[in-house]
């Protein structure tokens, strides 16, 4: 990948890249889409598929995270993706579990409320695989998800601290037609949790309507009690966190006004799906 890559520079192609953790949506998509214009016709669009071990904390999904190499291929054909890298643990972490790998990446701020307070692992787990994978395909832009609104933000700020010549693009945030995100994870639903798993979006158009029905701020933990309540209607949801906050900064807000950004994770069932937005 790095030499290909190292040769695309020596070009002066302009490169774009799209990782991702495989079982591919229109989320994902978009990203490739994104990538293309901003590579151009000429530019060269590489995804990547890795299902990375270190983000996910032992007791979480790792061994269940959906897959298909067969269909993500297609996809990616179709899409006009130039290349498809899918490395393998043992290239990525070679010897991980017997001492052959020890150097992490971490981002010792942003990376700490919300999803990092609910896996503290987490992030640590992104920031090393995605320093590693910029510097295995040199790109020149990379896209992300809004929707993983904290994993954009913390991303952007190691690409600035380490100095990666690289711009980091964030695209807006695919959804079904009944409002759920895009995810991989919503394979995980039954027909039932499916429907409840609605109630994210739901709480983000409920807090818009009532952030933009007056001028006046609204108290978060107000607000938070509100949302909690309206989440607590699904007999199949659990609450984890809803947070209001800066959409630059992550610093938390106790004030809720327009342009505020929030951010909600919900248990539906066993699956633990997030959701997030700007409030106007
Ligand atoms: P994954 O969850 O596969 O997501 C890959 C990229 O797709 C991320 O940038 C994510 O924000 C974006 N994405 C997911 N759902 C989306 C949606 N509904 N609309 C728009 N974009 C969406 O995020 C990861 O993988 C991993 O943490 C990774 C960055 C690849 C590091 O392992």
């Amino acid at each position: 990948m790095q030499r290909l890559a190292l040769r695309w520079r020596r070009e002066g192609k302009r490169v774009g890249f799209v990782p991702t953790m495989g079982y591919l949506h229109d989320g994902h998509m978009s990203l490739v889409r994104r990538a293309r214009q901003l590579a151009g016709k000429q530019g060269i669009v590489v995804a990547s598929i890795y299902v990375n071990p270190t983000q996910f904390a032992p007791t979480e999904d790792l061994s269940a995270y959906p897959r298909d190499l067969a269909r993500d291929k297609s996809l990616c054909r179709d899409a006009g993706v130039d290349v498809l890298f899918f490395p393998s643990d043992a290239e990525m972490y070679p010897g991980r579990n017997s001492g052959g790998y020890s150097t992490y990446v971490v981002e010792k701020r942003l990376a700490l409320g919300m999803e990092g307070n609910s896996r503290p692992t987490h992030f640590g787990g992104v920031t090393t695989v995605v320093a590693k994978l910029f510097n295995l395909v040199l790109p020149d832009v990379a896209i992300f998800g809004a929707k993983d609104w904290q994993q954009a933000a913390v991303i952007r700020r190691m690409t600035r601290d380490l100095n990666f010549p690289l711009k980091v693009v964030v695209a807006p945030t695919r959804r079904e037609s009944d409002g759920l995100a895009m995810s991989s994870r919503n394979k995980y639903l039954n027909p039932n949790e499916r429907k409840q798993a609605t109630i994210l979006s739901r709480a983000l158009k409920l807090a818009k309507e009532v952030v933009t029905a007056t001028r006046k701020p609204i108290n978060a933990d107000l607000l938070k009690k509100k949302l909690t309540a309206l989440v607590a209607t699904q007999p199949a949801a659990r609450l984890d966190y809803v947070e209001f906050f800066d959409g630059q900064t992550l610093q938390s807000a106790e004030a809720v006004t327009r342009g505020t950004h929030m951010a909600l994770a919900v248990f539906v069932g066993k699956t633990r799906l997030i959701d997030n937005g700007e409030l106007r």
